[in-house]
């Protein structure tokens, strides 16, 4: 019996969560925030990767932030499973993404560095879960700029360039999966 009702409790918490893998529909270039979302305007694009170095296409891409303040959601600062700012994307034939979005904020009242987490799945291969970091903020820990050299970590920091009457700054964030074992 109580296994019964944990099974029937589980589902209900976990369908709370917003899902991490993107409709096999979905674009492979999205805007991220709502118009009028206060905060300076990013671009970040990329090309997802096998292990081979070939492009992967239809991979899923899904990227989730705070707010330029550092808020995943205004009624839950760090409601981080719930967040307000997200895309879902699925890599074009070359296997590329790109998503304009707002700089992220730090959390607020911590020393933790503006950030956006990444999920990236595709068929046949190990999801890859890490967060980008930008490049110049003094926020980033030394140990992150250690970890960061490896390309499989969970942080990796991108540099942003261009801006000004070029448009608005951008990044590149390529990113190589695994086969699954
Ligand atoms: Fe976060």
């Amino acid at each position: 019996m109580k296994g019964l009702i944990l099974a029937l409790v589980i589902p209900l918490s976990l369908g709370a969560q917003t899902p991490t893998l993107a409709p096999v529909d979905a674009p492979s270039r999205v805007v991220v925030p709502p118009n009028g979302e206060p905060g300076s305007a990013i671009v970040i694009s990329g090309t997802v990767y096998d292990a081979s170095g070939s492009p992967l296409r239809g991979a899923s891409v899904y990227v989730y932030q705070t707010d330029a303040r550092g808020y995943y959601d205004p009624a839950n600062p760090r409601a981080s499973d719930t967040p307000r700012l997200k895309g879902y994307m699925r890599t074009d034939t070359q296997g590329r993404y790109e998503f304009q979005t707002i700089r992220p904020g730090s959390y607020p009242g911590t020393r933790n560095p503006g950030h956006i987490h990444y999920h990236v799945l595709a068929p046949g291969h190990r999801e890859r879960v890490f967060e980008i970091v930008f490049e110049g903020d003094t926020l980033i820990p030394p140990q992150w700029r250690e970890q960061a050299k490896a390309e499989d970590s969970g942080v990796a920091i991108v540099t942003l360039s261009g801006g000004g009457s070029a448009g608005p700054l951008r990044g590149v964030q390529n990113v190589r999966l695994q086969r699954q074992p």
